[in-house]
């Protein structure tokens, strides 16, 4: 497998040449030069003007750019172009476009306009792919390819006919016999049993105020994520066997909310690991939500080098209010991820567009050109990389403590019909990771399928809303909490195993009830608006559940509603102490709660209350978001 080992840290973005013409060109790979960029990612919409018609290829643009890029030393991160398939293929095979779950079928004019399953889009995108390797698989120029864009951005799932015929496939592959499939899904209930394959349909929209089974809704996520990962290692290896030296990657997204690709499995089959992050403009503590996604990637990476593939240096076009970035934001951001291991800051895009649905997205090269605030601070970004280059190869320096982060519960909590619409998966992840970031506290991210010897690498180990647990999973945490070190688990965790069964005789399982020690026998979750302060002066929101301590030490219990003298927060003395925390706390007594466990547990801090400190190689980034200041 090619790595990704760049001798110096990587700094650029898209370059759509073929939005310009040739005089500006000339002009970009000047300015390319000023700002110290080393890298661009090509192509990535050009399918259309890469090939006119099917198998009418033409490639002299992209021949005369590699050339111009390479005379300035500028490598090229290659895309297949394959994001947005032409005009011309879906008009000719409209079967290509995806089909929503209420049965729409969707237009050409956006991007990402294909099924997942279509055999036509499939051959087609192989055969672009097949050309571009043939043709700058030797090319001096070519660093790595660019499989795609951020694969199941805009078409996560589609639910046409084709896709139908696939997703039973998948089953059958998945389950064997039907009865197994019945049972995993629970068919028992609402008349749903299916006597022949042929009648399951993908889960299409059901009527009003019903939803589909959730088993099976589950299984959709998974089947949609594989779907789409078997398009990127379809390409990956056309593009493998007539260039075995280049490193493949595929942008992931590192957004809040992109639920839908099961990253943990796409680490494994690309290269190397690259990522897209955007700000979320409005919220003030942005900043930490950044450096959670940095931390995430780095997770998927495994301490092997990855790639900063997007970010942007100012606002985006796509938020209802895009906020332009500060003075010293666009820096603090790129610095943060390098921090974390990224091999380098690239962002979207090189030139801003003048048409098009981005022409107001900022760019390295902004429509009021370089005297600007905007290339002023890309000058200054590309200095600091050029004096950051000893870092490159090396790893951060791993947190004591890891957070478990699973893509199947998430997608299990983003369904209806739960005790409460006030729960989210991610939300509860990012304020106790924000939690410990404001303590100065490095977290790490682990897989669910992470073993106990993985585990033991962390002193303590957490998991919010861990609510799908297999038994493989359950096994690892015990054997940890047992043996290893501490844990923190939240409420609604271990409710299901990965087939959605609700587990018996008390929620939460055996880690819950037997290593924990808490029996929980109802859910009452609280009102959107109420606050509850509990028995020891936290206050607590969003949930509390009828329980008793069996074998644990009860710090705190509820005081009202119906929970209440339930516990609230257990701890329980294994190898070393672990916590359940029956409820949310609110922002201040969650800050207490985590004190008294880093206090207890001997962590090591460094930073904390808008202060970032990292350990990259030899530096110490520290980056005061108070302040501004910056010192690496
Ligand atoms: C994504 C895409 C880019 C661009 C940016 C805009 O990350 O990959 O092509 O559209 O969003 O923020």
């Amino acid at each position: 497998m090619p790595e990704f080992n760049p001798s110096q840290l990587q700094y650029g973005g898209d370059y759509n040449p073929d939005q310009w013409s040739r005089d500006v060109w000339l002009e970009d790979v000047t300015l390319m030069r000023e700002a110290g960029v080393n890298l661009v990612t090509l192509g990535v919409f050009a399918w259309a003007n890469i090939e006119f018609a099917e198998g009418d290829y033409h490639f002299d643009w992209l021949d005369e750019i590699f050339e111009l890029l390479h005379e300035n030393g500028i490598g090229v991160d290659l895309a297949t172009a394959t994001a947005s398939p032409p005009a011309w293929l879906t008009v000719k095979y409209p079967e290509v476009l995806p089909v929503t779950a209420s049965g729409t079928r969707l237009s050409h004019g956006g991007r990402q306009g294909y099924c997942a399953s279509s055999p036509i889009y499939r051959e087609r995108a192989k055969a672009l792919a097949e050309q571009l390797a043939k043709r700058y698989g030797n090319h001096p120029a070519l660093k790595m390819w660019h499989v795609n864009n951020e694969y199941g951005c805009h078409n996560p799932m589609c639910f046409c006919d084709v896709s139908a015929a696939s997703w039973r496939r998948y089953l059958r592959e998945r389950y064997g016999a039907l009865d197994e499939l019945n049972k995993a899904w629970g068919t028992s209930f609402w008349s749903q049993r299916y006597h022949h394959w042929d009648e399951i349909l993908p889960p299409r929209q059901t009527p009003d105020g019903t939803y589909p089974n959730p088993s099976m809704m589950l299984d959709y996520y998974r089947f949609s994520n594989d779907e789409i990962l078997s398009l990127f290692t379809m390409e990956r290896d056309a593009i493998r066997a007539v260039d075995p030296l280049h490193p493949i990657t595929t942008n992931f997204m590192t957004m809040k909310h992109t639920k839908f690709m099961n990253y943990w499995k796409w680490a494994e089959e690309v290269d190397f690991v690259s990522t897209d992050h955007y700000l979320i403009a409005d919220d003030v503590d942005n900043h930490i939500d950044l450096a959670f996604e940095a931390d995430l990637t780095r997770g998927w990476a495994k301490g092997k080098p990855w790639l900063l593939m997007e970010h942007s240096t100012s606002a985006v076009n796509w938020q209802n209010v895009n906020l332009a970035k500060l003075d010293g934001q666009m820096l603090k951001n790129s610095l943060s991820h390098v921090a974390r291991g990224s091999e380098g800051a690239m962002f979207f895009q090189w030139r801003a567009s003048v048409s098009g649905s981005e022409k107001f997205h900022s760019a390295m090269v902004s429509h009021t050109g370089t005297d600007s605030r905007t290339w002023r601070n890309v000058v200054e970004l590309g200095e600091k990389l050029a004096e950051l280059s000893d870092v490159t190869g090396t790893d951060t320096e791993p947190a004591q403590v890891a957070i478990m982060f699973d893509y199947e519960s998430w997608w299990a909590l983003s369904q209806k019909n739960l005790p409460s619409d006030n729960i989210d998966y991610t939300h509860l992840a990012h304020e106790w990771y924000a939690t410990l970031w404001q303590l100065g506290v490095r977290v790490d991210f682990v897989s669910p399928k992470a073993s106990a010897a993985e585990l033991s690498k962390y002193p303590l180990v957490l998991a919010p809303m861990l609510y799908l647990m297999s038994e493989q999973t359950e096994a690892q945490l015990i054997e940890y909490a047992e043996n290893h070190g501490s844990l923190v688990v939240s409420y609604f965790s271990g409710i299901s195993n990965e087939r959605d069964t609700v587990k018996l005789g008390g929620y939460g399982g055996k880690l819950v009830r037997e290593i924990l020690g808490v029996f929980v026998e109802e859910f009452s979750p609280l009102l959107p608006e109420a606050t509850q302060v509990l028995s020891n002066g936290m206050a607590a929101h969003r949930w509390s559940e009828v329980s008793e301590a069996r074998g644990a030490q009860v710090l705190a219990s509820f005081t009202d509603g119906a929970a209440s003298g339930s516990v609230a927060i257990a701890k329980r003395q294994g190898s070393k102490p672990s916590w359940y925390l029956a409820t949310s706390l609110e922002q201040q007594s969650l800050r207490n709660f985590f004190t008294q466990v880093v206090q207890e547990l001997q962590l090591v801090t460094a930073g904390g209350n808008g202060v970032e400190v990292v350990k990259r190689g030899s530096r110490v980034f520290e980056i005061d978001h108070n302040s501004g200041t910056i010192s690496f």
